[in-house]
C-alpha cells in the first residue's frame, strides 16, 4: 500500500470511529435520558400508589370526618351541609317544572314534563357554556346572563306548553358549589370551586341574586328548590329507585351526598322536627387526609390553582384536573429528561392544555401502533412524531393518574357506606340493597374509570359488594332539580283541597 492509500486508510478509520463514537454517545445520553424519564415514571408510580390498606385507612378517615363534619360546623374540612330535602321524589310526581344547571363544563337550561307511563319524564333543553370572562367577572353578570337564557328558553316555548291557569313556572336550580342552605329554597355560597371566582357572590343568598335578575329581566318564575347537583343525582335515582342511599359525581368536580337519620344532627330539632331524614351535601372534595397519596405534581397543581390548599381530593380525582397533573408530569419529563428530544415543546407550557377527554382518548388507545395517542400529542401538545416508546409511556402515565383517582373516590364511597352502617354483610333472610346512584361525565364517557372505580369498590367491599348497586343517575343535575321543584312545589296539596 502506498503512503497516501495508508494515510487515507487511517483517515478513514478515524472517521468511522469518530462517527461510531458519536453514535455511541448519542445512543448513550439517549439511553440515559430514557432512563431518566423511566425512573420519574416509576416514582410516580410508587407514589401514587393505593394499596388495599391505604385505600381502607382512606374510607375510615372518611367515616370520621363525616361525624365530625355533622357534629359541629366547621368541625371537619367536609362542610357536611344539610339540604332541607327530607322529601325525595316518589315517582308520582306530575306537572311541567323548569330546571336550571350551572355548575360543570355546561350551563343547561329544561323544562321537565312527569307525566304517566311512557310518557313519564319528557324533556326539551339548551346547552351551553358560560363565558369564561362571566366565571371570573361579577355576580350580576353571571345572573344576568342565566336570567336571559332562560328568558329565552321561555319565550321560544311551543303551544302545547301549557301549565293549569293562575300558576306561576317553578324552578329547580342546580348550582353545583358549596352553599349554606338557610331552606329548600335559599342559601348562601360558601366559596367557589372548579374555575369559578366571582367574588361579589360570595355570601350572598343564590336564590336571591337570581330572582334579582329575573326581575330585571322580566320573567315570571318562582325557584322552588336550590339544589346541588349530588342531591339532583340522588332525587332523580330515588324517584326510580326507594333503595338509593348516596350519590356521587364524578365529573368536572367530584363530591357525594347521602341520606342521613335526621337524629344524627345536632340541632335537628330546631330546623325540620317533623323530618325522619335528611340528605346531606357533604361537599367531599374538599375531603384531606394524612393517607392521601399526593405527589409533586399535586402540590404544583395545586399551588398554581385559583383556590389553593381547597379542594384536594377533588383535585386528585375529578374531570378538572386530571388532564392538567399528566400535563404537569409531563413537562417535569421533558425538562429533566427531555423526553420530547432537546427542547421542551412550548404547549406543554400552558395550564389546562390537556383536558381528561384526551387523556381518556390515549387511555382507550388499543391500536398497536397508538395511534389516537400520536394525534393527541399533535394536536393538543404539537408534539410531531413521537416514536412508539413515548406513546406507551403516555398511556401509562394516563392509566396511573386515572387510576389513582377512580379507586380514591371508591375509597370514599365504602367511608360513606360504613358511616351508614351499610358496609356488612346482610344476615340471613334480610335482603337490603343499597343503591349508589352515579353521574357525571368522567363516570359516563371514561370507561376505564369507571371499570377501576366499581372494580376497586368490589376489592374493598369483598363479600358486602352483592349487597350494593352502582347505577348511573342519568341527567341527575337537570331532571332530578325539576323533580325537586314538583315535591316541594308551592301547589302541592291545593289539588286535594
Ligand atoms: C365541586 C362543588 C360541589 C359539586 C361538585 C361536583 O366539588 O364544590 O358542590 O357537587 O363540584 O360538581
Amino acid at each position: 500500500m502506498g503512503k497516501v492509500a495508508v494515510t487515507a486508510a487511517v483517515v478513514f478509520a478515524a472517521a468511522i470511529s469518530t462517527a461510531t463514537a458519536v453514535a455511541v454517545r448519542h445512543h448513550m445520553k439517549n439511553s440515559a435520558k430514557w432512563g431518566k424519564a423511566l425512573e420519574i415514571l416509576e416514582e410516580l408510580e410508587e407514589n401514587c400508589a393505593t394499596s388495599t390498606w391505604k385505600l381502607k385507612q382512606i374510607a375510615d378517615a372518611m367515616t370520621v370526618e363525616m361525624h365530625a363534619g355533622l357534629a359541629s360546623e366547621g368541625g371537619s374540612k367536609l362542610k357536611m351541609l344539610i339540604t332541607y330535602v327530607d322529601n325525595l321524589p316518589t315517582g308520582e310526581e306530575k306537572g311541567v317544572f323548569y330546571a336550571l344547571d350551572l355548575g360543570g363544563t355546561n350551563f343547561r337550561v329544561m323544562r321537565v314534563h312527569f307525566g304517566e307511563a311512557e310518557e313519564q319524564i319528557v324533556n326539551e333543553e339548551v346547552h351551553t357554556s358560560i363565558p369564561l370572562h362571566l366565571m371570573v367577572g361579577t355576580s350580576d353578570a353571571l345572573f344576568d346572563f342565566i336570567a336571559s337564557t332562560l328568558a329565552k328558553f321561555v319565550a321560544e316555548e311551543g303551544e302545547d306548553v301549557h301549565l293549569p291557569a293562575g300558576r306561576q313556572r317553578e324552578l329547580g336550580f342546580t348550582f353545583s358549589f358549596p352553599v349554606k342552605q338557610l331552606s329548600i329554597a335559599s342559601g348562601t355560597l360558601i366559596k367557589w370551586t372548579k374555575g369559578f371566582s366571582i367574588e361579589d357572590a360570595i355570601g350572598q343568598d343564590i336564590v336571591g341574586e337570581l330572582t334579582k335578575a329575573l326581575e330585571r329581566i322580566g320573567l315570571d318564575m318562582r325557584v322552588t328548590a336550590l339544589v346541588n347537583d349530588t342531591v339532583g343525582t340522588l332525587a332523580r335515582a330515588h324517584y326510580d329507585n326507594p333503595d338509593v342511599v348516596a350519590a356521587v359525581i364524578l365529573g368536572t368536580g367530584t363530591n357525594a351526598a347521602y341520606v342521613e337519620r335526621a337524629n344524627a344532627i345536632p340541632k335537628w330539632q330546631d330546623l325540620l322536627p317533623n323530618s325522619g331524614e335528611m340528605v346531606i351535601n357533604m361537599e367531599w372534595g374538599n375531603f384531606r387526609s394524612s393517607h392521601l397519596p399526593l405527589t409533586e405534581y399535586d402540590e404544583s397543581l395545586n399551588a398554581e390553582s385559583l383556590n389553593p390548599g381547597e379542594q384536594i381530593f377533588e383535585k386528585m380525582i375529578s374531570g378538572m384536573y386530571l388532564g392538567e397533573i399528566v400535563r404537569i408530569i409531563l413537562l417535569r419529563m421533558a425538562e429533566e429528561a427531555a423526553f420530547f428530544g432537546d427542547t421542551v415543546p412550548p404547549k406543554l407550557r400552558t395550564p389546562f392544555i390537556l383536558r381528561s377527554p384526551d387523556m381518556s382518548a390515549m387511555h382507550h388507545d388499543d391500536s398497536s401502533d397508538l395511534k389516537v395517542v400520536d394525534s393527541k400529542l399533535r394536536d393538543v401538545l404539537e408534539i410531531p412524531n413521537s416514536s412508539l416508546k413515548i406513546r406507551k409511556v403516555m398511556v401509562k402515565l394516563c392509566d396511573i393518574v386515572a387510576s389513582r383517582g377512580a379507586r380514591l373516590s371508591a375509597a370514599g364511597t365504602v367511608g360513606i357506606l360504613k358511616k351508614l352502617g351499610r358496609d356488612k354483610s346482610r344476615k340471613e333472610g334480610e335482603k337490603q340493597t343499597s343503591v349508589i346512584a352515579i353521574d357525571g361525565a368522567l363516570f359516563e364517557h371514561y370507561t376505564k374509570f369507571r371499570q377501576c372505580f366499581e372494580g376497586t369498590l368490589e376489592e374493598l367491599l369483598g363479600d358486602v359488594y352483592e349487597t350494593i348497586s352502582v347505577v348511573q343517575s342519568h341527567d341527575g343535575s337537570g331532571i332530578g332539580a325539576a323533580l325537586l321543584a314538583a315535591s316541594y312545589s308551592q301547589y302541592i296539596g291545593l289539588e286535594e283541597s
